[in-house]
């Protein structure tokens, strides 16, 4: 694929740091506003967090509704110890968001019969009508949730290798413990089906992996590069991250 294939949706936005948690969660409104249930596909890691801050200030102050929010999880780690994405989510926004196992599609994270779990994690998300806004960050290497380079845009829901890079990053999430080897991902066609997508992206450490994400080949060599064929695609960056463009 040449560099010069169109941008089906480039929705930049460019803001101030400070700024960053606010114009994320506008986006995120916007959606609730349109559909008091939707689903929201939601990461973890250090970028989201403004916005996760952001979006229970407005719900406390009854500026957000996220009273029926509905929210499908991007990946988790297999198998692993006491490391868990899932308890990072409830940690840093579900327990204050009052999002209860009900309306979370957890992703599983046990092996014994993994493979069907991850058919039947795409199967729940399709009982709930697909997902309506999918938030991600951008991993250094341009993974998104854990489709790590080489993921194929058609990839589905699947235990992933997680890569060194990858590993050695997520070491600052859980200081001193163990990071397991292996991760389960949403896969890529499942993401890319989003109604809408939002990708997040802070930090000048993040200006070139997203100036090769919207300015390179669209390549499995940078799985985010493949959002630029999604139909309704946004880039909430800061001035930073930006900084390439
Ligand atoms: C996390 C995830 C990852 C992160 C990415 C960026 O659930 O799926 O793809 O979004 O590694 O991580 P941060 O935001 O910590 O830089």
């Amino acid at each position: 694929m040449s560099a010069a294939e169109p941008l089906a949706s480039p929705r930049l936005v460019v803001v101030p740091a400070a700024g960053f948690g606010a114009a994320a969660a506008d986006l995120v409104a916007q959606t609730l506003a349109a559909r008091g249930d939707a689903v929201l596909g939601l990461p973890t890691g250090n970028t989201p967090i403004p916005l996760y801050q952001e979006l229970l200030r407005r719900a406390a102050a009854g500026e957000a509704n996220l009273s029926r929010a509905r929210v499908a999880m991007l990946d988790e780690y297999l198998d692993a110890g006491t490391v868990s994405f899932r308890g990072w989510l409830e940690d840093h926004f579900l327990r204050a968001a009052g999002v209860g196992p009900e309306r979370l599609l957890a992703m599983p994270s046990r092996p014994e019969n993994i493979a069907a779990a991850c058919v039947h994690y795409e199967e729940q998300l399709a009982a709930w009508g697909g997902c309506d806004l999918q938030l991600l960050g951008l991993g250094h290497n341009g993974h998104i949730g854990f489709n790590e380079p080489g993921s194929e845009a058609d990839s589905r829901t699947r235990v992933v290798r997680l890569s060194e890079q990858t590993r050695r990053a997520n070491e600052e999430y859980w200081p001193g413990r163990e990071i397991p080897a292996r991760g389960v991902t949403t896969g890529l066609a499942l993401l890319l089906a989003a109604r809408r997508i939002l990708l997040l992206v802070r930090g000048e450490d993040k200006a070139a992996i997203l100036e090769r994400t919207l300015r390179g080949p669209i390549s499995s060599a940078v799985p985010a590069s493949f959002l630029r064929r999604a139909a309704d695609v946004w880039v909430v960056a800061d001035e930073a991250a930006a900084g390439r463009l």
